[in-house]
């Protein structure tokens, strides 16, 4: 009996990376993704799967705005996860050296092969890139893998709003991180 032929399935490729345009086959993708995650209970503010045109909409909305930055997940090419970077408008010069990581998600499909931590490392490059010195997110208290991710990734709770969000008439509370992805930083305060 000699060696098995690996084959594509056997080590499936990950990657991620920041997206300016997408093709029809990734938009379909992503809202295939971002359907999944919906039903799979964390599909960031939706709860009800919204039509298809709102989806493709929302994401082409995405795209176009030059405050935020889009990062998508590949496995074996074919878009399974996402995540946005949102820089404070220009008038807010306070907090010009924030940024903020939201609709971070993994389709249920995908999800145990460390794309969330690939998307994380991804958007904190591209902020240290851009000058970001500090990432703000909040998740909901329910989203316990979440937050194990963040904490393990050295992201700091530094606060919980027990009125975050409404799911099926149950309010539940939030918590509010920050990291500081800039170490000099960390010596002004
Ligand atoms: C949270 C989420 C993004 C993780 O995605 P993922 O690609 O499966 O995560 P990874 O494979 O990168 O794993 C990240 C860490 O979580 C752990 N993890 C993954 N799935 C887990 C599970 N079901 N239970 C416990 N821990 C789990 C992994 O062990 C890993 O830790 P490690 O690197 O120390 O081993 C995904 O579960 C998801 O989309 N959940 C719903 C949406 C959500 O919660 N989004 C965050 C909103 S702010």
């Amino acid at each position: 009996m000699g060696d098995q032929p690996q084959t594509k399935s056997d080590t499936p490729e990950l990657s991620t990376h920041q997206v300016q345009e997408l093709s029809v086959a990734d938009i379909d993708d992503l809202c295939d993704a971002t359907d999944a995650a919906i039903l799979g209970g964390g599909g960031f503010g939706w709860i009800k799967l919204p039509a298809r045109e709102i989806l493709e909409r929302y994401w082409r909305g995405v795209l176009a705005m030059p405050s935020r930055m889009l990062f998508v997940a590949r496995l074996d090419g074919v878009i399974c996860g996402t995540a946005q970077l949102i820089t404070p408008p220009r008038n807010n010069e306070a907090q010009s050296f924030t940024a903020n990581m939201t609709t971070v998600f993994v389709a249920p499909w995908a999800r145990g092969r460390g794309l969330s931590r690939l998307l994380v490392e991804s958007i904190e490059k591209a902020a240290r890139e851009e000058g970001i010195g500090v990432i703000h997110l909040d998740v909901r208290e329910s989203l316990e893998t979440a937050i194990k991710l963040y904490e393990s990734m050295g992201y700091v709770h530094c606060g919980t709003n027990p009125f975050y969000a409404r799911i099926d008439g149950k309010i539940i509370p939030g918590r509010y991180y920050y990291k500081v992805i800039d170490p000099a930083l960390a010596t002004k305060v």
